[in-house]
């Protein structure tokens, strides 16, 4: 056994995984897709998604952490050792710390952003700006790589002196402060639309259910998005189940975070469609949503930089209680594999990942429309590293649905999930065939994007392998038994 940390309290684990969920995906991405995807019918197969696919491969991901006690990489090591099964799956472990290396580099970068406009709003410069004044704003911002750097450094060091700290003195305390005061502004902001903006017409925008208004690229947004916003596989969720007591509930936990998770996606979503309609603007303006349609809204409002600038409090306290997430499964990695202390760690990932986030700095400006990537991958690099997480994580997660779903026996699974025997069954239903099959349909997007066929083609190859891998597990099985 490993000398792993557990967190302080039996529902800490819960607390740590709201914090990883809730984030810029919900705050920024999930609006702005919502708008795009014309409203209530990509919420609709968005939450069929998180319940069918994102909650069975939350408790699988859980399980896998808690089950092992090692940080990701060390963990699927050892699990695959111990169900004398491939190494192979130790693959697990290598995508989630790429993934979050990846995904740490441009997510800071995005929550920069939010530092600017934080900085803006409570100094009142947007008060009264026309649409113009606004959006020329927010190219100006883009078009400078060294405000973008500034705030893009700020925002990771901050993120790594949290986990530097610990997990108990770091990680828990701030989310202990963060997450009830993150709630209580998202009420606050709530209330704020429903008074100074067009509630009703935000309200209908996201619950008129339609489905034939979504084109097959809207079905396939709203599943990636889901995995995006559970941090699903890719390694946060492993990381901190090791640390998850063994008295939690896996299943009750996983349904309490995907259903917050939600819960504050859509009040998000409320919250800000009823802003930008009250202001009489387009709800498809794309990721400019936030940072020029919100911030037009504001500046014509009652009370308007106070209240923005509340709101960008809340989109840098959820994006940092994210961004910690990703830090920590490497961290641990390092610490178990290399012996390091765990600052030491944390800065060795955080400048790396840094580092890599000036590639998405310059694809807003000097590299925007050139550059080694347009030349080799026809995209920018911000574009590029998205669209190289958006392969990784849906893969990571359908390993994780087959590795639990598989390899593990139904004694060990009994002993973590300690459940009745027909949601075992529903579950493990869930996790063989519904999860992985969902997670190649995703795959349909994203692959035709890729510039050249290598990428499909590792893609195609590691989606055969893993069903391969599954079905030897199957018939090893029925021959032992
Ligand atoms: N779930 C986070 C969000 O919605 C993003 C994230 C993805 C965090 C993966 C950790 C791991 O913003």
């Amino acid at each position: 056994m490993s000398t792993h940390n557990v967190w302080t309290h039996k529902g800490t684990f819960l607390l740590a995984a709201v914090g990883s969920a809730v984030g810029l995906g919900n705050l920024w991405r999930f609006p702005y897709l919502t708008g795009e995807n014309g409203g209530g019918a990509f919420i609709l197969v968005y939450a069929l998604t998180i319940f069918a696919v994102g909650i069975p491969i939350l408790i699988a991901e859980t399980m896998l952490g808690r089950a092992s006690r090692r940080s990701p990489i060390m963990g699927m090591r050892f699990l695959a050792r111990t169900h004398k099964t491939s190494r192979a799956w130790e693959s697990i472990g290598w995508l989630g710390g790429a993934s979050a290396f990846l995904i740490l580099s441009f997510y800071s970068v995005i929550a920069g952003w939010a530092i600017h406009y934080t900085w803006q709003m409570f100094t009142g410069s947007l008060v009264g700006a026309d649409a113009q004044t606004v959006s020329d704003g927010f190219d100006a911002l883009l078009a400078s790589p060294a405000l973008l750097t500034l705030y893009h450094t700020l925002f990771i060091i901050a993120s790594g002196l949290i986990v530097g700290l610990g997990i108990h003195k770091g990680i828990e305390s701030s989310l202990r402060i963060l997450m009830p005061a993150l709630f209580l502004i998202l009420l606050g902001v709530l209330a704020y639309g429903f008074v100074n903006g067009d509630f009703a017409a935000a309200a209908s925008f996201l619950f008129t259910f339609n489905l034939a208004e979504l084109s097959l690229e809207g079905w396939l947004q709203a599943m990636g998005q889901s995995f995006f916003t559970l941090s699903l596989g890719m390694g946060a969720i492993m990381a901190y189940g090791a640390y998850m007591s063994d008295q939690a509930s896996l299943t009750r936990t996983a349904f309490a975070v995907a259903f917050v998770d939600t819960a504050v996606a859509m009040v998000a979503g409320l919250a800000i469609f009823s802003l930008v309609f009250g202001a009489g603007l387009d709800a498809g303006s794309g990721p400019g949503l936030m940072f020029i349609s919100l911030p037009l809204a504001f500046a014509e409002m009652p009370f308007g930089a106070l209240i923005g600038g509340v709101f960008f409090i809340l989109v840098l306290g959820a994006a940092i209680s994210s961004s910690i997430s990703l830090i920590e499964p490497v961290a641990a990695f390092l610490v178990e594999r290399f012996d390091l202390t765990r600052p030491q760690a944390v800065f060795g990932m955080v400048l790396a990942s840094w580092a890599l986030g000036l590639l998405t700095v310059s694809s807003f400006n000097i590299w925007a429309e050139t550059g080694l990537f347009h030349d080799l991958f026809g995209r920018s690099a911000f574009d590029f590293i998205e669209l190289l997480t958006n392969i990784f994580m849906p893969l990571g997660g359908m390993l994780i649905a087959l590795f639990a779903g598989w390899a593990l026996t139904h004694s060990e699974v009994m002993k973590e999930m300690r459940t009745s025997e027909t949601w075992f069954q529903v579950w493990r239903f869930l996790v063989r065939f519904v999860a992985p099959a969902a997670v190649a349909f995703v795959f349909l997007r994203t692959l035709p994007q890729v510039h050249g066929y290598l990428i499909p083609a590792i893609g195609a190859l590691v989606i055969v392998g893993a069903f391969a891998a599954g079905r030897t597990f199957l018939v090893e099985k029925s021959q032992e038994q």
